[in-house]
Parts: structure tokens; sequence; C-alpha cells
């Protein structure tokens, strides 16, 4: 197939991009690089030995999304092109909405007359919010979300819920991702956030690295089993891989409406997290308790087995794995 990648030079999107080639599909991706480098493209065809289309522009701009569905017979869209920096979105909740929300509305206005109708929508736990508890599972209420950015998702997939609800000739995969972290194990792709990482495993590897001095742990009050805070991590290379799943079953099903939890179903607490880096890296991770972090939970992760039943997805790799390559990202890059 050939496959529109928005987003495709980002870190979950370039990881989908190298396994979309690997499965012999061609790929085109819809970037303008405001959270990537140009470099990842060139990474991406290095990796998969193939070559991938680029567009370098705006998914909110309507004259190259039609341009791109004009000069390409595109049979489905996975999109990740999105901000997603939480205290960012506090900051500037318009820029949010914006760049979120209009872009997703556009992509989908230029699909629909150009009658490409099979879509994978990058979403989040964090739609779950504050309504249920952990394990979520995907009919667990949404929408309780305390920040614009998580709002951007939960307002997305109710968008997507109407466009299937007016016209069931749409294939719609919504997948809700847990924590990626991680890195391609031959160290070429990785995250690479720009200023200071909003996010622990950026953060912890670059205290490794001795780039920044020091990690604070948001809290070590909370009621789980150290006082931390737990997460379901999960490798990007699995999430890159649930992507596939998901596409496979849209075009072999008879399309629909569906959503998935992409996470291992296991969680970690941070000081584990610390604790793993630190051994298979060798570094010391220098870090202090602090208070709490506005808008966390104490305790996130999937109910894994719909995806696992309907995708036949199950993640493979380990929290060792994970920090082992996101540490020689780290170091060669
Ligand atoms: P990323 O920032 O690395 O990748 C996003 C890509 O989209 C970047 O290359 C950026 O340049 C591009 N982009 C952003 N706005 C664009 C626009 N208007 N037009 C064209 N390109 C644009 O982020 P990621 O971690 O790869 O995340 C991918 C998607 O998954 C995002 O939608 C994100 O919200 C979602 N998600 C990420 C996480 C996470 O922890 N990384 C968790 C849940 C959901
Ligand atoms: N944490 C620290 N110190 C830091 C950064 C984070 O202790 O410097 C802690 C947080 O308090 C939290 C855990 O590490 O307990 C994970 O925090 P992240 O910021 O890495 O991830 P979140 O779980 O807050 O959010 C992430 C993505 C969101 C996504 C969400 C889905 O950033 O985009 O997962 O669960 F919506």
């Amino acid at each position: 197939m050939n496959i529109l990648v928005t987003g495709g030079a980002g870190y979950i999107g370039s990881h989908t991009c190298v396994q979309l080639l690997d499965a012999g599909h061609k790929v085109v991706i819809f970037d303008n690089f405001c959270n990537s480098h140009s470099n990842v493209i060139s990474r991406i065809e290095k990796i998969a030995g193939k070559k991938v289309k680029l567009y370098v522009g705006d998914i909110r701009d309507k004259s190259v999304l039609e341009r791109i569905f004009c000069e390409n017979q595109i049979d489905a869209v996975i999109h990740f092109a999105g901000l997603k920096s939480v205290s960012e979105s506090v900051k500037s909740p318009l820029i949010y909405y914006d760049n979120n929300v209009m872009g997703a509305v556009a992509l989908c206005l230029a699909m629909q007359k150009f009658n490409v109708r099979r879509l994978i929508f990058s979403s989040s736990a964090t739609v779950y919010g504050t309504a249920a508890e952990a394990p979520y599972d995907e009919s667990m209420p949404t929408g309780s979300v305390c920040n614009p950015y998580g709002r951007t998702k939960y307002f997305i997939e109710e968008i997507l819920k109407d466009i299937f609800a007016a016209d069931p000739a749409w294939y719609i995969t919504i997948l809700r991702y847990f924590n990626p972290i991680g890195a391609h194990e031959n160290a070429l792709l990785g995250e690479d956030p720009c200023g200071i990482p909003n996010n622990i495993m950026p953060y912890i590897s670059q205290v490794a690295a001795k780039k920044l001095p020091l990690l604070t742990v948001f809290g070590n009050d909370y009621n789980t089993h150290d006082g931390t805070c737990v997460r379901d991590y999960i490798h990007v290379v699995d999430l890159a891989n649930g992507h596939l799943k998901a596409l496979e079953k849209m075009v072999h099903n008879n399309g629909g409406f569906n959503i998935y939890n992409l996470g291992t179903g296991k969680g970690y607490s941070v000081l584990e997290l610390i604790r793993a880096f630190e051994k298979v890296s060798g570094q010391k991770i220098n870090y202090k308790i602090g208070p709490r972090r506005a808008g966390d939970l104490p305790i996130v992760f999937a109910d894994t087995k719909k995806a696992e039943k309907d995708l036949g997805f199950k993640a493979k790799f380990g929290i060792e794995k994970m920090c082992t390559d996101t540490w020689n990202w780290q170091k060669n890059n």
C-alpha cells in the first residue's frame, strides 16, 4: 500500500516508517519539521534500504494536502503530526487547538475530498483522565482530562467518532499510546526533544550523559509501592509495530471504527526506571525528590487484552532493552 504518514519525521513516526518500508509498503511523509530534523529522512531510508517521498509543509495547509492526494494514490493515512508538550499546551492552548484539532480536521476534509477513508490516529492514554483507574480498558469513560494537550486528543477522538457516525464507509482506528520510550537499536533514530525535556526518559538519559546535572523526581508520597508514580513504558519499536498490526487489521476487515490501547500492561515506578537505567548504562543518575507535578496521576497502565485479541499485538521488549536503546541513542547523538 501507499501510506501517507503525517509527522513521519518525528519520534514515533520515524520508527513506524521504517517498519512500513520493511513490510513492503510505500511511504509518503508529510512533516513541517517543527519538532524534528530533516536528517531523519535519510536515516529512515538508510535503515530500510528504501526511499520515501517527502512533502515539507503544514497539515493545516489545504493546498499542500490536496497536492499530496492529487500526486499520490494514497491507500491509508497514519496521522502522527501534532504538538505534544503538556506544559506548553497549558501556556499556549490556542496553538495546541489550532495545530492539533484544526490540523486533524484539515486532514480529514482532504481525505474525504479525495475519497481516502482509512485513517489511523495517534491518541494518548491521557484521554482516560481521572474518571477511571488503571488498568485502563478501551470501554472506560474518557474526557476528564486536565490539560489542553490531552483535550486536543479527546476532542479529535470525538470528531472522528462523528465522522464515522455520519459515513460508515470510513475505516478509523484510534491508538491510545501509553508511555513510549527507547530508540532504534542501531541508534540512528530516537527521541531528541528541543530544550530541557519534559518527559522522564530523555531527562534521565541527559543526566546520565552529564548534559543535565540533576533529575527531580516529582513526588514520593503517592499511594504506590515506593511512593513514586507508576507508568506503562513501551518500547517505541513495539509501539511502531502496533501501527502495522492496526493497518493489517483495517485492510483485512470490513472497516469500522476501533480503539486500541498500545502499552505493555506492566507499570514501573520512577525509581524503578532510574534503577533500570543505571544498571544498563553503568552511570549514576543524580536525582532529588521534589514536589508533585500538577496533573500527574499516581498509576497509569494499560489493559492490553483488546489489542492482543483483535490485532495480535503484544509488546516484546522489556524495561532493560528500552533503557539500553535509549542510552545508545543518547551516546551516539
Ligand atoms: P514528535 O514531536 O517527535 O513528532 C511529531 C511530528 O509532527 C514532528 O516531526 C513534527 O515536526 C510534526 N508536526 C507537528 N505539527 C505539524 C504540523 N502542523 N504539520 C506538519 N507536521 C507537524 O512526537 P511523537 O512523540 O512522535 O508523537 C507522535 C504523535 O503521537 C503525536 O500526535 C503525539 O501527540 C502522540 N503521542 C505521543 C506520545 C509520546 O509520549 N511521545 C504519547 C501519546 C501520544
Ligand atoms: N517525572 C519526574 N521527573 C521528570 C519528568 C517526569 O519525576 O523530570 C515523572 C512524572 O511525574 C511521571 C513520570 O515521570 O510520574 C512520567 O512522566 P512523563 O512526563 O514522562 O510522562 P507522562 O506520564 O506525564 O505523560 C506521557 C506523555 C503524554 C501522554 C501520557 C500518556 O508525555 O503526552 O504520557 O499517559 F499523554
